[in-house]
């Protein structure tokens, strides 16, 4: 487990560009899905399906499309991999704002992924604390009593905000002291709406989390996260039993100073 005071210099690989940013993201998660999907198949004790749980957002657009895309998309086992969301905005699913709605137009359209092997959050319902009960009522019957009381995602993809959120949990937000629960609702974002989101405990018992960061904008929010300096809810991200990649461009990881550069 990372001690907390520790930075994460030494897991921060910069990309000369969003392009290439994105091109990574992908290869990252197409190498942890191919690796789990082959210990799989050569086990029967290892759970037979992979995991990952998916960020909205703008920046990972890119990302969902280059997967959706050859080399990517002839080659990753979609009917091996179920895919969760991370988060998701409490808006209508036909809204621009709708992270299930990015998934589907940069991903799931695109790809032969079963329809079963797809578990997005249910925003006709009511309101955000009935579509996190039944979100995580849909995360129990796929990580059915996990040692430790968390469900262990293969890969977690996050992003990061300028003010240091990852998921949808912000800074201040009671999301963020949620122990317990695996889902939950939190507000947030700018302007400030209703969302859903996996809580901390879940994304600390994830295997592989991957940070996709863009922008001179998160330039900032990614050095804390890098130095391991503040508490801003990114820095909370703490595996247990796993690991962390930081895949940034260069215009984030501009002040970040040296980082592992990618060709
Ligand atoms: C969301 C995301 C959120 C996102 C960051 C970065 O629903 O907004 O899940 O956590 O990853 O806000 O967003 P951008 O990629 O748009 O900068």
């Amino acid at each position: 487990m990372r001690d907390r005071t520790a930075g994460l210099a030494d897991r921060l690989f910069v990309l000369p560009s969003p392009e290439e940013l994105a091109r990574a993201a992908a290869g990252r998660l197409w190498g942890i899905v191919r690796e789990r999907a082959a210990a799989a198949g050569r086990s029967k004790g290892a759970a037979s399906a992979v995991h990952v749980a998916l960020s909205g957002g703008s920046t990972p657009r890119r990302t969902y499309e280059t997967l959706s895309s050859e080399p990517y998309r002839d080659r990753f086992p979609w009917a091996a991999v179920h895919f969760h969301q991370v988060d998701e905005r409490f808006v209508p699913p036909g809204d621009p704002r709708s992270n299930g709605r990015l998934l589907r137009e940069a991903l799931f359209s695109r790809v032969p992924v079963p329809p079963g092997n797809v578990h997005l959050v249910d925003t006709t319902l009511p309101g955000p604390a009935a579509a996190a009960r039944k979100y995580e009522e849909e995360l129990r019957r796929a990580f059915p009593d996990p040692p430790g009381g968390f469900p262990r995602f293969d890969a977690v993809l996050l992003g990061l905000g300028a003010d240091g959120h990852t998921a949808s949990l912000f800074p201040g937000d009671e999301a963020l002291a949620e122990r317990t629960a695996w889902v939950v609702g939190s507000t947030g974002g700018e302007p400030a709406i209703a969302r859903v989101t996996l809580t901390l405990p879940v994304l600390c018992a994830a295997a592989q989390v991957i940070f996709l960061v863009e922008g001179r904008a998160k330039a900032e929010s990614l050095r804390r996260l890098v130095e391991g300096t503040g508490d801003a809810p990114a820095a909370r991200v703490v595996p247990r039993r796993g690991a962390i990649t930081i895949l940034a461009d260069r215009e984030a990881a501009g002040e970040s100073g040296a980082g592992t550069e990618k060709r």
